[in-house]
């Protein structure tokens, strides 16, 4: 068993990312080997201030430390400093389709309307995700629900690499997708998600947010005025309570029902303070570690430096056998 999974570093981590994916990443790393990188190639495939590029790798890796990634055990890397990762992409470039790549929801929402104008490195992005995870030769990679299709996209990848060189070199990896938090919600709006991108500071939760911030931002989260269910089953077309309830339950590390078991009849007058403390119980000593190991960047950068020199040596043999395959190595 082997988990690989990283996360672009692109301003603050939120409680989507949190739930969705760190929160796995830093139960599994106890469970096997286990590598954590930065995805800050995948950050260039967008307009991005380098400044704020290298500010952010430290600081988003300074936040997965906090939330509990011990580089000690699991292995903390920023994506640049392994150049396995992109040369093993321009590999997989000769076996990715067109049709494929065409297929990515995520390229359709990011490119929108104007395709012709949007960068290259956006089209092939699934391709390099694929490099990240078939360098390893990850077994499960732990995401969130979102990022399904683009593992999909790497099985197949390795599934055609494998065929058309006639080797059994790369492992087709797992997605392991939190059953807790597949998908947490916008606050503001129960049919999307919870994201970066969204203009709207309260649609999401920042792991540097505040006590009270927190609490307000779950204050004026969108809700209806209906009670509390006693079982998952009524909250089926209310997205925005199932969404805090689901949020409520990956939180305290329980199900929906047994959330529900506990505050049916209760209205979000109530149910919303009892969430806001159970967040708070569980944020602030990360923004609290957070800021300390922010006081000490030059360590933080160490940590990656570290974490780059352990997955350069992991990532040597595959890409030599890639070589090998593909006849530019004899
Ligand atoms: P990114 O940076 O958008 O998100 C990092 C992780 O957080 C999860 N996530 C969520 N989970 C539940 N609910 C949400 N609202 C939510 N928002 C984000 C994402 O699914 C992800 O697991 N392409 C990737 C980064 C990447 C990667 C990889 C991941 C690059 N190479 C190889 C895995 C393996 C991305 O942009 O994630």
């Amino acid at each position: 068993m082997r988990v690989v999974s990283g996360i672009q570093p692109t301003g603050n981590l939120h409680l989507g990312n949190y739930l969705g994916a760190i929160k796995q990443w830093v139960a599994m790393q106890h469970q096997a080997e286990s590598l954590f990188f930065l995805a800050d190639l995948h950050a260039l495939t967008v307009a991005i201030d380098p400044r704020e590029l290298a500010a952010n790798t430290i600081e988003m890796a300074a936040t997965l430390v906090a939330c509990g990634i011990d580089p000690d055990t699991a292995i903390l890397f920023n994506q640049a400093r392994v150049p396995a990762h992109a040369e093993l992409c321009w590999l997989l470039q000769g076996t990715a389709r067109m049709g494929w790549l065409n297929r990515m929801t995520q390229w359709k929402d990011k490119a929108g309307k104007n395709r012709e104008g949007a960068s290259v490195g956006l089209f092939t992005y699934p391709v390099l995700q694929a490099a990240d995870v078939l360098l390893y030769q990850a077994t499960h990679v732990p995401v969130g629900d979102d990022q399904r299709q683009h593992l999909e996209l790497a099985r197949d990848i390795a599934t055609k690499f494998n065929l058309d060189f006639d080797v059994a070199l790369f492992t087709l990896p797992e997605p392991y997708i939190s059953p807790a938090a597949p998908r947490i919600m916008s606050l503001r709006d129960g049919s999307a998600k919870m994201s970066k991108s969204d203009p709207s500071e309260a649609s999401r939760i920042a792991l540097i947010d505040s006590d009270d911030v927190i609490a307000q931002k779950l204050r004026k989260a969108k809700t209806d005025a209906e009670p509390l269910p006693g079982e998952a089953a009524g909250l089926a077309d209310r997205p925005e309570a199932r969404n805090l309830v689901g949020i409520f339950a990956a939180l305290a590390g329980t199900s929906v029902d047994s959330v529900l078991a506990d505050h049916a009849g209760q209205g979000f007058g109530a149910f919303k303070p009892a969430l806001a403390d159970l967040a708070i119980a569980q944020l602030a000593p990360i923004r609290d570690r957070l800021t300390r190991l922010l006081d000490d960047r030059a360590a933080v950068a160490a940590i990656l430096e570290r974490g780059a020199e352990r997955a350069r040596a992991l990532a040597a043999p595959t890409l030599l056998e890639a070589q090998r395959a593909t006849g530019l190595q004899v």
